[in-house]
């Protein structure tokens, strides 16, 4: 890996606090970093590189770490003070980074700020000259969100390439490195038993759920003008939709991959304007119970306006109208303040043909599940039926275990893997904009209808599983949400 400096815009910002110096930290401490890394943080503050040193330094120590490791991690740290909405902060910038021979002219800017500043610290970047590949590389990574709708996406888009390339960019979501997803690959295309199962003929439905019991944390100013559509489905759940359903690729190589997942978000059924009810649920959290403390209704939360009808969750049926999943509903949900935090991906098989065991006691059979749980456990289980020890003639559900189910890992975080990514100049887990183009060209129209109902949302009881009502998104009886590892299928 060659040496870089890696520039982070907000440096002072809760994700560089949060995510992104501890996985720096944890890949130096792995010995994954090069040893010419150097981290410039960016930031309105007057720091010195010991302030910030130190800041880090308290950051780090928040959770367990080596003190030793640690002192050598914050010596790769430098503070670089400036406003990013001044041009001149980027002259001085340039002169800084190009100035010192302890900086690697390959450059990564991180931008970990305010989505609406996206073009303009590009745009900056460009005129000073700092975007030019001349004497070293240089890569953008841009978190989510890409956009507020197509449209946004599109122009912000245009505004990146106009200082950017594609190979330059790297659009993260974060999903991408956990490490269920990268599972999936390996799980369906490393195992042959599978694939033939794999499709419209065995499986009945795919469940994709994302459920959290906390609330907005702080966060209601960017959450309220988001909801949960925009926030979790429109990046998260739909990568996660495109792993499970696409085809096998070329190869691993970041393009084959990525022409994989537009095919299938370009296969989704449009949903028209007027199906927008029938494909599609949102609701918002009132009070309730949540770990047995009474939690505060959506409304009540600090910086939430009083007549807010910002869905907290949201569930969505999706077709895929190819060969291999025609007519299969894929079910997405999320919600804030369930009754407890998981995500999963379960798909549901259909029933056997032929009622073998009607005129025994095994009156209903259940159907195989295979579940992937991508937290709290990093888990892929399969679920099957099994006759009862004894004489009757009963069935049981058996779980096999297809990973580390149960047993404890250090979970890598996903950044780690991203960010090593970005060093290593990877962009198979990052997004390439015809992704991000066609996932918004999905929920558009959902949007465009909540956006012009604005006088009534169905509401949840904070610690619940949701409102019943998104049941009627199920095709049929027999369909019902699955969600936890652990509860009984249906
Ligand atoms: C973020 C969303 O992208 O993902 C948050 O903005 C959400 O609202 C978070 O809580 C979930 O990520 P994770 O890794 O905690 O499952």
């Amino acid at each position: 890996m060659e040496d870089c400096t890696f520039v982070i815009f907000g440096a002072t910002g809760n994700l560089a606090k949060i995510k992104l110096l501890p996985a720096l930290y944890r890949l130096d401490v792995a010995g994954r970093l090069p040893a010419g890394l150097k981290v410039v943080g960016f930031g309105r503050r007057d720091w010195s590189d010991e302030f910030w040193r130190e800041q880090v330094h308290t950051w780090l120590a928040e959770k367990p770490v080596d003190e030793t490791a640690v002192t050598r991690f914050l010596q790769r740290l430098h503070f670089f003070a400036g406003d990013l909405v001044e041009e001149q902060a980027f002259h001085g910038l340039r002169d800084y980074l190009t100035g010192a021979a302890q900086f690697s002219p390959n450059l990564i800017f991180y931008m970990a700020i305010s989505p609406a500043d996206f073009g303009r610290v590009s745009g900056y970047l460009g005129k000073v000259g700092l975007s030019n590949e001349q004497g070293g590389w240089r890569r953008l990574v841009i978190e989510k969100p890409f956009g507020y709708d197509l449209e946004s996406a599109e122009s912000l888009n245009a505004r990146l390439n106009r200082d950017f390339d594609e190979t330059q960019i790297f659009r993260i979501d974060h999903y991408l490195g956990k490490g269920t997803i990268q599972n999936v690959l390996v799980f369906r295309f490393a195992n042959l038993m599978l694939e033939p199962l794999w499709n419209r003929n065995y499986i009945d439905h795919v469940q994709i759920t994302h459920s959290e019991s906390l609330g907005t944390e702080g966060r209601a100013g960017y959450y309220d003008t988001s909801g949960a559509l925009r926030d979790m489905i429109q990046s998260h759940l739909l990568q996660l939709l495109t792993l499970v359903a696409m085809e096998p690729p070329a190869n691993l190589d970041a393009e084959s991959l990525r022409d994989e997942k537009v095919k299938v978000l370009r296969s989704i059924r449009p949903i028209h304007q007027s199906a927008v009810n029938a494909h599609a649920f949102r609701a918002q959290y009132a009070a309730g119970r949540v770990d047995g403390e009474s939690a505060p209704g959506y409304l009540d939360e600090p910086g939430v306006p009083a007549n807010s009808v910002t869905e907290t969750y949201a569930a969505l049926k999706l077709y895929i109208d190819n060969w291999r999943w025609r007519n299969v509903p894929f079910y997405l949900r999320t919600g804030k303040r369930l009754e407890k935090s998981n995500s999963m991906v379960s798909i549901r098989f259909k029933h056997p043909p032929q009622q073998l065991f009607r005129e025994t006691q095994i009156d209903r059979l259940k159907p195989n599940w295979i579940l992937m749980n991508l937290q709290p456990h990093d888990c892929i289980r399969l679920e099957m039926q099994v006759k009862q020890q004894g004489l009757e003639m009963r069935a049981e559900t058996t779980r096999l275990d297809a990973s580390y189910c149960g047993v404890t890992q250090a979970q890598l975080d996903a950044y780690e893997a991203l960010l090593l990514d970005v060093i290593d100049g990877d962009h198979s887990l990052f997004l390439r904009y015809d992704e991000v183009s066609w996932a918004w060209r999905v929920v558009d129209p959902v949007l465009k209808a909540w956006s012009s109902e604005r006088d009534f949302i169905h509401t949840y009881p904070a610690g619940s599983w949701g409102p019943k009502e998104a049941e009627r998104l199920m095709v049929r009886q027999d369909q019902r949400w699955r969600n936890t590892l652990e509860e009984d299928a249906e």
